[in-house]
């Protein structure tokens, strides 16, 4: 998609704050430090648009952004810092958990990965429980430029071998490898959305 208008919308430190759905969304999740803010800056080309930081954890809501008025990306607050408060911890869960499962026009999840650590637990229950709620999700390799093609396509394999996600794709915020087949990749889960709405499968998920 070539991007000619990215604007940041609102952020959502709580449920209330969730600004109205009116585009087609594809959230980013992932742990702290993977890179979520960086991927968003490199799908849009915009260096800015997204904060990025070297302190885990600065992303703490949900940052809501438009593209063309035709795509809604949000980056979802990192989750997995083991310095937070259980308190702060369980705020971030029934905030993302209400995101993920009241929101009608959420089309896809990209749960990235660092490609140096491959899906661990964390990631590994993100995945069942988007599963469990029939949302659908790809997994995306961060910061590919650290490992070589060979760790690389080992680590693509292993994530092949886990339920949940319809694909895998190696990206590089830093160099741009994969930014072109994540695209592709998000305009066919776009495509598959509007799909299932069309033929109005049921997903199981809870509407509000
Ligand atoms: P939180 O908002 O804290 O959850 O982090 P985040 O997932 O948004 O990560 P962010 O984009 O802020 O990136 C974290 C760090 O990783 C920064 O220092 C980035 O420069 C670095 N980084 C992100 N993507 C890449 C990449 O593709 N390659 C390399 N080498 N570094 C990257
Ligand atoms: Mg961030």
């Amino acid at each position: 998609m070539k991007i000619s208008a990215a604007e940041f919308i609102a952020a959502a430190a709580t449920p209330g704050e969730i600004p109205r759905a009116h585009l087609p969304e594809i959230a980013v999740a992932g742990r702290s430090n993977v890179g979520k803010s960086s991927l968003i800056n490199r799908l849009t080309g915009r260096r800015k648009l997204a904060r990025t930081s070297q302190t885990p954890g600065c992303t703490r809501g949900l940052n809501f952004y438009a593209l063309n008025d035709r795509l809604g990306l949000v980056d979802l607050p990192g989750y997995g810092w083991a310095k937070r408060s259980k308190q702060e911890r369980d705020r971030w869960k029934t905030l993302v958990e209400h995101y993920l499962e009241t929101r009608t026009t959420l089309a896809a999840v990209l749960i990235l990965v660092d490609a140096r650590r491959g899906a661990e637990e964390e990631e590994q229950m993100l995945a069942g429980y988007l599963g469990a709620a029939a949302i659908p999700c790809v997994w995306v390799l961060t910061k590919s430029d650290k490992l070589k093609r060979s760790e690389l396509d080992a680590r693509i394999r292993e994530l092949a071998g886990f339920p949940g996600p319809r694909a895998a794709v190696a990206t590089s915020a830093k160099t741009g490898r994969g930014v072109d087949d994540l695209w592709r990749c998000i305009e066919d889960l776009l495509a598959a959305a509007v799909t299932t709405k069309k033929s109005g499968t049921k997903t199981g998920r809870r509407r509000a």
